[in-house]
């Protein structure tokens, strides 16, 4: 694809379905140029920011599989750390496409599907390494979306969310009805995505961060 084809699918893309993720072309070019839903105009940079102390540096030989990938980023940032094995998932077939054209002209070996999340065991296979970020608070069935998740992680699921605040270490888990832009969906606090995953197999489950009003846990099959 030369540049001018690239821009024109850019363009393209940004009427339908709008690009929620910044993502580095190459070349000088980039997909974000407005914001869609409030989201940063360089998002999921800071969301990236927040999880990559728990991605090993080095992720040659590693499987991983990205969850709600949207437009790719982070199944992008594991191959750019070496992982060959790489694949993405999203509900919506326009992110897929935008996620299939940004590996096309950045040629990183990543594969993408249009599937949902309460459908992974369609995979038939299990990865090292789970990005779960920015997905589990628009989930209505909140404890499957959790236990299908934990069917397809051999070790690791990195997992960042909306949640509940100054819930001390109670497990609290609140439902969001008045967003439109995910109703029926639920809010848990840290304590209770500890648990949560805990319940579905994980001996170890740590927090990993808690800013404004997101969070982050890391859980991992074998300590
Ligand atoms: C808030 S965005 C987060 C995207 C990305 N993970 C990030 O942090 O930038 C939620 C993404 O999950 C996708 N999604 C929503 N429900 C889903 C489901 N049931 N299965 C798979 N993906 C879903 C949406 O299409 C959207 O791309």
């Amino acid at each position: 694809m030369d540049r001018a084809e690239i821009e024109r699918k850019v363009l393209e893309f940004d009427e339908d379905p709008g690009w929620y993720q910044n993502i580095d072309l190459g070349m000088g070019l980039r997909t974000k140029s407005r914001v869609i839903y409030g989201e940063d105009p360089d998002h999921p940079k800071q969301r990236w920011d927040c999880i990559a102390s728990a991605v090993p540096d080095a992720l040659s030989g590693k499987s991983v599989l990205d969850l709600g990938c949207n437009a790719g980023y982070f199944a992008f940032e594991a191959a750019r750390r070496g992982a060959t094995d790489v694949h993405g998932i999203d509900l919506r077939r326009g992110y897929v496409d935008q996620a299939r054209f940004c590996a096309e002209v950045t040629g990183l070996p990543v594969t993408f599907d249009t599937t949902s999340v309460y459908d992974l065991k369609s995979l038939e296979r299990t990865y090292d390494l789970v990005f779960f970020v920015g997905l589990l608070y628009h989930c209505k069935y909140i404890l499957e979306a959790v236990d299908q998740v934990s069917a397809v992680a051999a070790d690791t699921v990195i997992v960042e969310s909306a949640i509940e605040l100054d819930t001390g270490d109670e497990p609290l888990v609140s439902y969001v009805g008045n967003n439109p832009n995910r109703p029926g969906t639920w809010q848990p606090s840290i304590p209770a995505m500890i648990e949560m995953f805990k319940e579905s197999g994980f001996e170890s489950v740590e927090p990993l961060f808690q800013r404004g009003g997101r969070g982050g846990i890391v859980a991992r099959r074998n300590g």
